[in-house]
């Protein structure tokens, strides 16, 4: 008797590869993709996303990685990437949860145990909430999504809300890392899930729990303007948010990358 199902990492892959055709690779041209598998078969998507700025690159693993924390989940079982994992990809894993992977499928996964769970849904990271028209409305709901934060590190959780056109609300957390070239921000984890799923942003509320003079740092500024450059910000200042736009107002003269030259076919 042949079972027919695809094997949990091959099924992964194949998902893996699906999620690379939405790579943001204007400068490489190298689409990647990863899937992360949680405890109950949800899976979550991860895409190579570059800037023009070449060290902000996101690489997919650790924007699966973002994507499930920002949803409330940590609770990975396995990882695969479209590519073998290098050591130092290998590392967002190992380094980034408090249980131990193994290598499998000849570099491409990472697992915690042999007895995964069957390949379910993708994971759907968007907020059930309805916005109203008020301001309040969209920091409050920031704040609350804030509480998911991986802030070992700083205790100092960031969050936020990205309103698309579609009119979904997509979240975003701060998630730190022991390693902290890989921590990201609330911002370009919300930018990174919103190019993930296919989502154009249309508008951000943000907010820094502890501080209500926060404001996006100079890396989230960079990758907001690459993406969003009329993108209104909504800031948390306590009882009378602030509104920004990225490019005119927080990254006026930025670095475009429009001179690069794109890979060759
Ligand atoms: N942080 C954000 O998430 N967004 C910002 O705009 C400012 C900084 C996070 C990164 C790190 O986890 C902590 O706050 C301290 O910098």
């Amino acid at each position: 008797m042949t079972d027919r199902s695809p094997l949990p990492l091959e099924a992964l892959q194949q998902h893996a590869q699906q999620a690379a055709l939405r790579s943001h690779v204007p400068y490489s041209g190298r689409e990647e993709g990863a899937v992360l598998l949680l405890s109950d078969g949800t899976w979550v998507p991860g895409v190579r996303v570059e800037s023009a700025t070449f060290s902000l690159l996101i690489p997919a693993l650790l924007g699966a990685l973002t994507i499930a924390t920002a949803s409330g989940r940590r609770d990975v079982v396995a990882a695969v990437q479209t590519r073998t994992m290098r050591e130092d990809e290998a590392l967002i894993i190992h380094q980034g949860l408090p249980v131990s992977f193994r290598r499998a499928a000849e570099g491409l996964a990472l697992v915690t145990t042999s007895e995964l769970p069957a390949v379910g849904n993708q994971l759907d990271p968007r907020l059930d909430d309805a916005l109203t028209e008020m301001e309040e409305a969209g920091i409050t709901l920031a704040r609350r999504i804030a509480k998911r934060a991986h802030v070992p590190d700083s205790d100092f959780p960031v969050g936020c809300v990205l309103q698309t056109t579609s009119g979904d609300l997509l979240p975003g957390v701060n998630v730190e890392h022991p390693d902290w070239s890989r921590i990201l921000c609330a911002e370009r984890t919300a930018i990174s899930m919103a190019i993930t799923y296919g989502l154009i942003p249309e508008r951000l509320y943000l907010t820094c729990l502890k501080d209500e003079t926060g404001s996006p740092c100079g890396a989230c500024r960079q990758i907001l303007v690459e993406h969003a450059p009329t993108l209104p910000i909504h800031m948390d200042r306590g009882a009378a948010p602030a509104e920004h736009t990225i490019a005119s107002d927080l990254l006026p003269g930025a670095f475009r990358g429009d001179a690069l030259t794109a890979p060759s076919a």
